[in-house]
């Protein structure tokens, strides 16, 4: 589904999915898992969670469709 806004961050912890693809790729993170241990994000509603997998998935850091948990 397209989506009317972009979906560019972890809104429970305000960070958003460049800040999270910088730590990781300076901290040669792969994994969420991984970047859960020196950040903490995903951890409350979640629904960030299929957008940070896509994000390591892709390198996208902004999302126009909405994706499912
Ligand atoms: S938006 Fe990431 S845990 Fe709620």
């Amino acid at each position: 589904m397209e989506c009317k806004y972009l979906v560019t961050k972890c809104i429970c912890y305000d960070t958003t999915f460049e800040e999270m693809k910088r730590i990781m790729k300076e901290r040669k993170i792969k994994t969420l898992d991984e970047l859960k241990d020196v950040k903490i994000v995903a951890d409350n509603c979640r629904l960030c969670v299929p957008y940070i997998n896509k994000m390591i998935e892709t390198g996208e850091t902004k999302f126009h469709v909405l994706l499912e948990s």
